[in-house]
């Protein structure tokens, strides 16, 4: 088997795992979730998932991957349960479906710099015109592409960790200066009201679905990410404080992004809140906005840098996501590193040709599907989002939990989870971990799953 890399320290793998996790889905995702979802209960139900759910899912793929020392596929025939590993080439799928649209998102805020150090503020008022001019957009998309290709194809530790390191924190800062500088702003507080204190008369079944979707793709869960990063990883850490220090990051990360732009809406609209709900283009078209008014050279110096942070995020994303097929390529059909990354990349990028085309430019993508019973249409990157992100993540979730409880077996997950980690045999999280595992947890994701195939696509 070639040599695979490793990463080089503790901090390493938890920069390079919370670099996966931390990403669109935190600043663009998130934020555009929550005002679509009635605020602060969308909020409540994204955490309860988060903790309860998801950490003991990225908990599961950590053992696996780091045990089994493979990809996302390799891994399931390492255990020796190779008849499972479909779940990993599930995951694989999910990985090129949700790279596909995620790096036409990615060109879009890469683009957004530029217009951003142009001053082009007034960008804000015709959004559709910018993604519809698609050789532009299209071209931004290339080069993130290129750039995610090129880390990928360098290896694991180098690129990725040292970047993360430094960039991540910058991030933060840059955020929590925005909401300093958000709360003065008048009408701020209803912006924090609808993000903070939960209306629980908007709770429904759509809100519980899209947090659920929203968790999973915000932890990178469901697709073999974690295995793949844990196959990586050093046999002394802890797995349990490193799985809850990403959940952290992650969650702490999109509360900020929630902080920083809801108050800023608050501003925006005189503090009606309209446009809360605008779906995609929320930050897109909020942000801009406020950097012109913070206007001229200053503005734009914000503007510049706001994007190209969160670019540096997305970009430590899309690396994970090409990682997960690049790495089963390696390891399971003995292709060099370089080739496979840039073999799949330019997979990938063909395969989100339809996304990019539908946000406008081309109206047959932009209205590709009616689901039953629906009134509208769904352009082709909301249906991607809808089969990958909304279920197959749940789906991969709940199959990769079974097999952990019951092919690989608990005292497996348990033995590898105890590794670097000394009291585990009388933790509380390893008797919580045995209460959801064999039956709760991958009972309730697959009922999850189950209902959102029918109530997105039959219209139940
Ligand atoms: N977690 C990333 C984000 O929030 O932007 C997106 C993502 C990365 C999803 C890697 C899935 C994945 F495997």
């Amino acid at each position: 088997m070639a040599v695979r890399g490793n990463f080089s320290s503790k901090l390493g793998f938890i920069a390079a795992a919370a670099g996966s996790a931390v990403g669109l889905g935190n600043i663009w995702g998130f934020p555009y979730e929550a005002g679509a979802g009635g605020g602060a209960i969308f909020v409540l139900v994204y955490l309860f998932f988060c903790f309860a759910l998801c950490f003991p899912v990225m908990l599961t793929e950590l053992a696996i991957g780091r045990k089994s020392g493979r990809n996302a596929v390799g891994a399931f025939n390492a255990l020796g349960h190779r008849k499972w590993n479909f779940i990993g080439k599930l995951g694989v799928l999910s990985g090129v479906l949700i790279l596909s649209f995620y790096n036409v998102i990615a060109g879009w805020a890469f683009g957004y710099t530029f217009e951003m150090a142009a001053g082009n503020f007034a960008i804000t008022e015709s959004f559709r015109a910018y993604t519809t001019d698609i050789f532009a957009v299209g071209g931004y998309g290339l080069m993130f592409m290129i750039c995610t290709a090129f880390i990928v194809s360098k290896g694991v530790s180098a690129g990725i960790e040292k970047a993360a390191k430094i960039l991540m924190p910058l991030l933060i800062v840059m955020m929590l200066s925005l909401i300093i500088y958000a709360l003065f702003l008048p009408n701020a507080m209803a912006g924090i009201k609808f993000f903070l204190l939960p209306d629980f008369t908007k709770l429904n079944l759509s809100v519980v679905f899209n947090a659920m979707g929203q968790a999973f793709f915000s932890l990178s869960l469901g697709m073999g990410t974690f295995i793949t990063y844990g196959s990586y990883i050093n046999k002394k850490d802890n797995l349990v404080t490193s799985a809850a220090l990403i959940t952290l990051t992650d969650v702490g990360i999109a509360i900020i992004a929630g902080l920083m732009i809801f108050p800023l809406i608050g501003f925006v609209s005189g503090g009606t809140l309209s446009g809360v709900g605008r779906g995609p283009e929320l930050i897109f078209v909020t942000l801009p906005y406020i950097f012109g008014e913070i206007g001229g050279s200053a503005g734009s110096i914000v503007g510049m840098a706001f994007f190209s942070l969160l670019c540096f995020a997305a970009l430590t994303s899309t690396v994970s996501l090409l990682e997960v097929p690049v790495a089963y390529v390696v390891d399971e059909f003995k292709m060099s590193r370089k080739k496979a990354a840039w073999l799949m990349s330019g997979i990938v990028y063909l395969i989100g040709i339809p996304s990019l085309l539908g946000n406008g430019y081309s109206a047959y993508f932009s209205e590709f599907i009616t689901y039953v019973n629906a009134t509208t249409s769904t352009d082709f990157l909301n249906f991607i989002v809808n089969v990958a992100n909304d279920s197959f993540l749940p789906l991969g979730g709940s199959l990769m939990v079974f097999f952990a409880a019951h092919i690989w077996k608990k005292q497996n997950l348990d033995a590898e989870i105890a590794i670097g980690f000394e009291g585990y045999q009388d933790s509380f999280i390893r008797k919580y971990l045995h209460f959801v595992i064999p039956f709760l947890l991958p009972a309730t994701l697959f009922i999850i799953f189950a209902m959102i195939v029918l109530v997105t696509f039959f219209g139940f």
